[in-house]
């Protein structure tokens, strides 16, 4: 899989890609990840050469308060990354108007060849990018980020994650919460050594080696903290 980002804080994305499980899957190859900068395609770029100058948005048409990401830098970075490598792809703005991003949403878009997201900044995208760029939108929750960097990075850290190869034999996404065979559901309680931890003891049957027996009551305690604490999760 190919990730592209389109975003004006490329170096915003430097150490959370160099480390862990995302570093891994880029030096095994499983996912290619490539920042690239709006700024470096502002149209006054060339006459004055400071990055100061190089402006990528501006007040918005009518009036109100902030500024807006202009088309012209977002369409030649688009067309930019587009020539690197001609893979079509799907592509989103990330943005709190956007459909709502979570585990379904990530296992689909794990099917992807590409991805392009653009992270905006400022009070939003001018309209001609959604529309011209036929790009979706996607956000992560319902607030308001500074920007898409932190939401591009969340997208990736979770779909990576799903890609065949990324987690070790001994790690699994498959039974994480609102996975499939956690019924869309939260995880059950998981435990490790030691067997009593200032007077907490493991559950008796996790120590049992009755594996039908552990499956099962997994499945009911998955079931009772769904219902507890996201009862929500069982209605849809
Ligand atoms: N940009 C600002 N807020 C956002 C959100 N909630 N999701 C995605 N991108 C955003």
């Amino acid at each position: 899989m190919r990730i592209d980002v389109l975003t004006l804080f490329p170096q915003a994305f430097e150490s959370p890609l160099s480390c862990s499980i995302l570093k891994r899957a880029q030096e095994a190859h499983i996912v290619e990840i490539v920042i690239t900068d709006i700024r470096d395609f502002a149209a006054d770029n060339a006459q004055h050469g400071l990055r100061h100058y190089r402006k990528v948005d501006d007040k918005p048409y009518g009036g109100g308060p902030g500024m807006v990401m202009m088309p012209g830098p977002v369409f030649d970075c688009f067309e930019h990354v587009c020539k690197l490598s001609p893979e079509k792809g799907r592509v989103f703005l990330l943005t709190p108007q956007g459909q709502k991003f979570d585990q379904r949403k990530a296992v689909e878009l794990g099917g992807e060849n590409r991805l392009i997201l653009i992270a905006g900044k400022y009070e939003g995208f001018d309209e001609r990018i959604r529309i011209g760029l036929g790009a979706e939108q996607i956000s992560i929750g319902d607030y308001v980020l500074n920007g898409g960097e932190l939401a591009a990075m969340v997208i990736i850290d979770v779909v990576v994650r799903l890609l065949p190869g990324v987690l070790g034999d001994d790690t699994s996404a498959k039974d994480d919460s609102f996975s499939e065979t956690a019924g869309g559901g939260l995880e059950y309680p998981q435990y490790t050594r030691p067997e009593v931890f200032r007077g907490m003891k493991v559950p008796e049957i996790l120590l049992s080696g009755d594996h039908k027996k552990i499956a099962q009551w997994r499945r009911q305690q998955a079931l009772e903290r769904t219902q507890k604490w996201r009862p929500d999760l069982l209605e849809k």
